[in-house]
């Protein structure tokens, strides 16, 4: 069987991953895969049984009996535990402050992994993460590997929960990046790292077209090298 084009974007939070990956797929016209949806709903889910959030058997089997989905929408693409829709929930912060323990647990990775790689093998996608060009598509055409100053990225987050109602300080917000990076590139299994043949796009100056535009001229680039 032949894979269609993988592009993977990794990088820490609020880089503005989802962001240039939905605008990168649209206009390739790939797929697109947002994988922290994933562990965010599955957090959700878990947080609403009440489970202990690192007890791993508890957290699978809150896994095993919810199926988690996505439908493409705008400006957002819609995401779905069974058919309960639940795309703002995920965003909520209790729901971002907790998401890192979930993602640390070993089976639950390697259920969501496998899942991801199933979305994949349907054809051309652009797939953010952490974890993408390492662990989930380590044969992927393209990598990217998205930062910013994480004073910036405390900047962008700000200005988008206010877009939202949400009103949490500046400081906070910064505060709770870094703890977050700090959990997903410290934890045992698949830590957030860049892949060595990954490039590196600072994005800290750069507005979301021209990262966008920086991106597809990676991927114009690549795709000519491999035509040679
Ligand atoms: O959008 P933001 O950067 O805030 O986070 P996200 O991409 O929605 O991911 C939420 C969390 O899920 C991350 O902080 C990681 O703990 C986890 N995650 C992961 O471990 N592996 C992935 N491939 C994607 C997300
Ligand atoms: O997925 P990730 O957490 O990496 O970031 P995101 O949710 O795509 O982006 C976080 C916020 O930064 C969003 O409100 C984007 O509109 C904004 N952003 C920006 O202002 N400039 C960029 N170059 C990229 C994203």
């Amino acid at each position: 069987m032949t894979l269609g084009v993988q592009i993977a974007i990794d990088g820490p939070a609020s880089a503005g991953k989802s962001t240039v990956a939905k605008l990168v797929a649209k206009q390739l016209r790939y797929t697109y895969c947002d994988t922290g949806a994933m562990y965010r709903a599955l957090t959700l889910a878990a947080m609403c049984q009440k489970v202990t959030l690192n007890d791993e058997a508890a957290v699978l089997r809150v896994l095993k009996q919810i199926t988690i989905s996505f439908k493409p929408g705008e400006p957002e693409q819609q995401v779905f535990i069974d058919q309960q829709e639940v795309t703002e929930a995920i965003r909520q912060p209790d729901v971002t402050n907790n998401v890192s323990t979930v993602a640390a647990l070993a089976g639950v990775r390697r259920q969501l992994v496998q899942h991801q790689q199933a979305i994949a093998a349907k054809g051309n996608i652009v797939m953010d993460g952490r974890d993408i060009g390492t662990a989930v598509l380590p044969q992927a055409a393209v990598k990217i590997f998205l930062v910013a100053s994480v004073a910036e990225r405390a900047q962008r987050r700000y200005t988008e929960n206010l877009r939202k109602g949400i009103n949490t300080p500046l400081a906070v917000l910064q505060t709770e990046i870094e703890v977050r990076d700090k959990k997903d590139s410290t934890r045992a299994i698949s830590p957030l790292t860049q892949a060595k043949d990954a490039v590196l796009v600072d994005t800290t100056a750069l507005s979301i077209e021209q990262v966008v535009a920086k991106i597809i001229t990676i991927v114009a680039e690549k795709q000519k090298d491999q035509n040679k």
